[in-house]
């Protein structure tokens, strides 16, 4: 049961003030937060992971702490607080499909642990044979790949220069497998690029050819408005999923929205609790979506706290937040272009169909030693690697076939000290120049040479890690688990 989107709100019903990305920024959780560095000192963190996991926005925070005292088990309790958390978590679904423009009247909102359950739930219920096919392309996240890679054959399409999908290619393949192909799935913006996909044009193809499309929005969520589009539009989008971590509300739920129809057909992938109306022992009537979908109990603060973000997001505008996080990509990148020896990945201007991910390496340094003096002598919090996209980002550095096949055995041989990879700083909505300019000052330095620390890699992980930093973690969060000496993960033993 969806609500259009303009009358279900999660936003503070006091009226909000936060109305710009600056207002934004004073309310992201820990943004003065002070880290330790090498030397001693501490500075303030610079976050600059978005694209991985955002803070938390304090009114998010507020709002589950309003709804705590509240929280109860949903749809099966008969007190007072039980109703008050279906109503309120049921509310939060049609907020999140309000988010998306999704269709009340034919579309249902999923909530999941986050894209990945999302998408390993289409793929599992879309009844694909092992003969039918999946279009998908090179630059996607492995969330998006390898989850329909365990059903039928998928087909990755190309990309051009700057990392864009290959859109002839993807013309001509949709001719030449008509029929066969059942979905089309692609991501709304890579998380190695930041190119955003021309989705309502992919779509209205993939519905010519007979397929569905599906987009994997937990790029674009935080960054774009979405469309989904009446049923009717031929460049509608059939299915989209989000993570709430990407989108300032870390707790765990993201949601798969599509046509209720599809969900009411077949058994769902996890049964269990919640999922249906009526088992006898020989015979099980399976609930409506998106119950029949959400085994078990729900996350239902999780769901709550997305739904409240998404409001907050929508208040200010997506298109603010879009056209701030451009602007904010031509001051990075005018920056960065000057500094020599950095090499920069991806589309370098036009940032209009660009989220805000800026990827990059500097020459004849390692990706992991150049994140580990960020962060260790910067206090700049960026991510280093593959970023969960391999096969894109291996393409994306010219990587042969033999140097790939060489680093794989490596791996498998517990050696990832040579993986290729890349650094990755990634901005939200609420980063400002002041973000920016600290990376760059500390590129600069790096490109120097005035590196103060001296790094070890790790042959095991690849990381590396500067001799003598060995803050205690207690003093900055009490909880801390101190572990028994000698008692070693299983992960960890070699
Ligand atoms: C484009 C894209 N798709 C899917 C995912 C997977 O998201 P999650 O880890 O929330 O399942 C990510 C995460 O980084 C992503 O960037």
């Amino acid at each position: 049961m969806l609500r259009p989107s303009n009358s279900t709100s999660f936003a503070p019903l006091s009226g909000s003030t936060i109305a710009t990305p600056a207002d934004l920024r004073r309310e992201i959780v820990g943004i003065d937060t002070n880290v330790p560095l090498l030397d001693g000192t501490e500075r303030r963190y610079v976050f600059l992971d978005n694209a991985a996991s955002t803070p938390a926005l304090r009114p998010v925070l507020r709002c589950i702490e309003e709804f705590v005292p509240w929280y109860s088990g949903v749809h099966r309790g008969t007190g007072f607080k039980s109703l008050l958390a279906t109503e309120v978590f049921d509310a939060a679904h049609d907020v999140v499909g309000g988010f998306v423009g999704a269709d009340p009247a034919t579309q249902t909102v999923i909530f999941m642990k986050n894209t990945t359950e999302c998408v390993n739930k289409l793929a599992n219920r879309a009844a694909l044979r092992p003969d039918d096919l999946v279009i998908t392309t090179l630059m996607e996240h492995h969330s998006n790949d390898l989850p329909w890679r365990r059903h039928c054959r998928v087909i990755h399409l190309g990309t051009l220069e700057e990392g864009r999908p290959d859109l002839a290619q993807l013309q001509r393949l949709l001719k030449e497998y008509a029929g066969r192909v059942k979905f089309v799935a692609v991501t709304g913006a890579s998380n190695i690029s930041g190119v955003c996909t021309p989705v309502h044009e992919i779509a209205r193809w993939t519905h010519d050819a007979g397929a569905r499309i599906f987009v994997d929005a937990a790029q674009l969520a935080p960054h774009r408005r979405i469309e989904m589009l009446p049923d009717d539009d031929p460049g509608h989008l059939d299915f989209v999923a989000l993570s709430a971590h990407k989108m300032y509300a870390p707790f765990g739920t993201g949601a798969l929205i599509g046509p209720a129809a599809f969900f009411e057909s077949g058994p769902p992938d996890a049964v269990g609790g919640g999922v249906v109306e009526v088992v006898t022992l020989d015979h099980v009537e399976w609930n409506h979506p998106p119950h029949k979908e959400e085994a078990g109990t729900p996350n239902v603060i999780g769901g709550v706290a997305l739904a409240s973000a998404v409001s907050i997001l929508t208040s200010v505008g997506m298109d603010v937040i879009a056209a701030h996080e451009t602007a904010l990509l031509e001051y990075a990148y005018e920056k960065l272009a000057k500094l020599h020896g950095v090499m920069l990945y991806g589309p370098t201007s036009h940032f209009e169909d660009k989220v805000g991910v800026i990827p990059f390496n500097v020459g004849g340094k390692h990706h992991a030693l150049v994140a580990a003096i960020l962060g260790v002598e910067g206090g700049i919090g960026v991510r280093n690697g593959c970023f969960c996209a391999q096969p894109f980002v291996k393409h994306l550095l010219n990587v042969t076939p033999e140097e790939d096949h060489r680093f794989t055995r490596e791996v498998l041989e517990g050696n990832k000290s040579n993986m290729p990879g890349m650094v990755r700083a990634s901005i939200g909505c609420y980063s400002d120049e002041s973000d920016i300019d600290a990376l760059v000052e500390m590129l600069e330095r790096i490109t120097r040479g005035d590196i103060h620390g001296k790094y070890r890699q790790d042959r095991a992980t690849g990381s590396y890690s500067a001799e003598g930093f060995h803050p205690d973690f207690s003093r900055f969060f009490p909880y801390t688990i101190i572990r028994p000496t000698g008692v070693r993960r299983h992960s960890e033993a070699s």
